[in-house]
């Protein structure tokens, strides 16, 4: 089993200094199998999570970054521009050339995409489409690799899953078998799945985690002005470890978010995403999809490097595709 080599490979959790047999059993008690673990869900949840003092889980979480910086796991603290340039990202292909041509190649492992619009806008569509995509070999836009839906919404369809990939020529029961599903019945669930996710994509060669959508609990459960501040804290909590595992792990984040209309807006689009600045700032790309007749609009949207622009793209029996592609 692929747990076993994590204990003993260079990954394992007594390689960090002051981490012996019995931190060990504690944090593994805890859910925390590897120094990667240690990084992705940081020193406060290491701390509440095993009852260990606030000091010696920095401590341990700065010892646990340092290794995976020297094994080149994680970015050093400085690097060149030149090394940054130099590295390149994986990118999985969303169907639709594009779409695709927008984002750059695709949607790109190290990073978060966040993906909002209307209800039937099609970002379920597309969660979909990747989660086939990313099985398919580098030739053919995809990494070799599986995909994790967390399903927040119950939109998860196997069903479509399978009508993708006949339609694109692919055998249905392998692509079905290629996708890890966990349903999410309320933000705190949501947050138990995300903190066990590190280990399950360790284990399955996953290389896509889809969250869909990763506001809608919050956006139930947290009414009104008075939790407000909760809200954006555990949503906050919540993208932060997005984010760590996205580069500790090298897979791509696909999040959707809903839209709530803004009537005091007057100019351009009354609408704006739910989830407010937190999901805005840990998003490294935005891409909001509107409707135009059939067909959609994926419009770049505060993307560091890129243009904003827009492209238009339809759904169909293949998932995302062109416009005017046959079938
Ligand atoms: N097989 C299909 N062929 C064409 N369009 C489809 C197919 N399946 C679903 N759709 C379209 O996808 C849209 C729903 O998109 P969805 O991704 O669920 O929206 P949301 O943005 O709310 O997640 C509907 O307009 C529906 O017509
Ligand atoms: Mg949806």
């Amino acid at each position: 089993m692929a747990s076993e080599d994590v204990e003993t490979n260079e990954l394992s959790l007594v390689n960090v200094e002051g981490v012996g047999p019995a931190t060990e059993k504690r944090l593994k008690q805890a859910g925390f199998r590897s120094i990667k673990d240690l990084r992705v869900r940081g020193p406060v949840d290491v701390a509440e999570a095993t009852g260990m003092e606030m000091d010696d889980s920095v401590e341990i979480c700065e010892k646990a970054r340092i290794i995976l910086e020297r094994l080149g796991i994680i970015e050093q603290s400085f690097v060149s521009a030149t090394d940054l340039y130099k590295k390149t990202r994986d990118k999985i292909t969303t169907g639709s050339g594009s779409f695709d041509d927008l984002l750059g190649g695709g949607v790109e492992t190290r990073a978060i995409t966040e993906v909002y619009g209307e209800f039937g806008t099609g970002k379920t569509q597309l969660c979909h489409t990747l989660c086939v995509m990313v099985q398919q070999d580098r030739v053919a836009g995809g990494l070799s690799g599986k995909a994790i839906y967390i399903d927040t919404e119950n939109t998860f369809r196997p069903e479509r899953i399978a009508s993708i990939a006949q339609a694109r020529g692919l055998d249905p029961r392998q692509a079905l078998e290629k996708i890890i599903v966990a349903k999410a019945y309320n933000s705190a669930h949501q947050e138990l799945i995300i903190e066990e996710t590190g280990p399950v994509i360790e284990e399955n060669g996953v290389r896509l985690v889809i969250v869909d959508s990763a506001v809608a609990h919050y956006r139930a459960e947290f009414l009104g002005r008075a939790t407000l501040s909760e809200r954006q804290q555990r949503l906050n909590r919540f993208m932060h470890i997005l984010v760590r595992m996205s580069e500790t792990y090298e897979v791509a984040v696909l999040v959707t978010n809903q839209i709530q209309s803004s009537p005091d807006a007057v100019f351009g689009d009354p609408v704006r995403p739910t989830g407010g600045n937190v999901v805005a700032h840990t998003s490294t790309y935005r891409i909001y999809l509107k409707r135009s007749g059939k067909n959609r609009i994926a419009r770049m949207v505060d993307s560091p490097y890129h243009a904003e622009r827009e492209v238009l793209f339809t759904l169909t029996d293949r998932g995302i595709s062109d416009v005017g592609e046959t079938r």
